[in-house]
């Protein structure tokens, strides 16, 4: 699985090197696009160039959605390129599925290539996945994959809800397993919360250290950024 080198800036040297970030979850519809556009308004409001990636996106019809994943992005970043996911396919199911589905052959390495090139000039670099740790983006390769060869640090978000602890921790540990630490948690204020939300962040932090931010629930753009101010800091910006 992988095989790509981390990403090499050294060619770029007007360039500092951006700070790459891949978001996955506990699962999908958990928040992490909220949690990367959210992240990529707090890195521009704090005048930062900031640029936000979904590779693969499945569930997308012919037309170009507002709603879609990628271009969701795209609008929280500013940024003109890309405008929507590097990868767009038709059918809800994960990526490989709905590539055999539509008679596509997906190029893993190509779209690797693609965000390397991408991420060139940003200060940070905001990498959605699809679904949580271990969903396919290929038949061959996970977001572990594509976190390694990105050299990329990793965010994982999940809902503040019960089961959480179970469903935080097991992607925490089958990251490290992998060598490829994540560096905190962002836990989302369900819809209908329930008795153990607001406790799961300490419970998460003591099983794991890892530090877990609460966010805020919230459909303003403005409220989201200010809500995730405090994950830049854990990545040094
Ligand atoms: N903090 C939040 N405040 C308000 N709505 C949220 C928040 N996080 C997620 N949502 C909503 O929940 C739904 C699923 O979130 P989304 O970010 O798309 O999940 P994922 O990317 O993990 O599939 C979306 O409708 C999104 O707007
Ligand atoms: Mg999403």
């Amino acid at each position: 699985m992988g095989g790509e080198q981390p990403v090499n800036f050294s060619a770029q040297s007007a360039w500092s090197s951006p700070t790459v970030v891949v978001v996955t979850g506990t699962d999908t519809g958990v928040g992490k696009t909220w949690a990367t556009a959210s992240l990529a308004r707090a890195a521009r409001a704090a005048g930062r160039r900031v640029v936000a990636i979904k590779p693969f996106e499945t569930g997308c019809s012919s037309q170009r959605a507002a709603q879609e994943d990628g271009v969701v992005l795209a609008e929280a970043s500013g940024q003109q390129a890309p405008a929507e996911a590097l990868v767009r396919l038709r059918e809800p199911v994960a990526p490989p599925e709905a590539a055999e589905r539509e008679g596509v052959v997906l190029d893993y390495n190509g779209v690797v290539r693609e965000l390397r090139a991408l991420v060139i000039g940003s200060d940070l670099a905001l990498i959605e996945g699809a679904g949580g740790v271990l969903s396919p983006l290929t038949w061959n390769q996970t977001v572990i994959d594509l976190a390694r060869d990105l050299g990329a640090r990793v965010l994982v978000v999940a809902q503040d809800r019960l089961g959480t602890i179970s469903h935080t921790v097991s992607a925490l540990k089958l990251l490290s397993w992998h060598d490829v630490r994540a560096t905190g948690v962002v836990l989302i204020p369900p819809e209908h919360p329930d008795a153990s939300t607001g406790s799961n962040a300490r419970a998460i932090t003591g099983l794991t250290s890892a530090p877990v931010h609460l966010a805020v629930r919230s459909r303003d753009p403005a409220v989201g950024a200010q809500s995730l101010k405090e994950v830049l800091g854990w990545f040094g910006l």
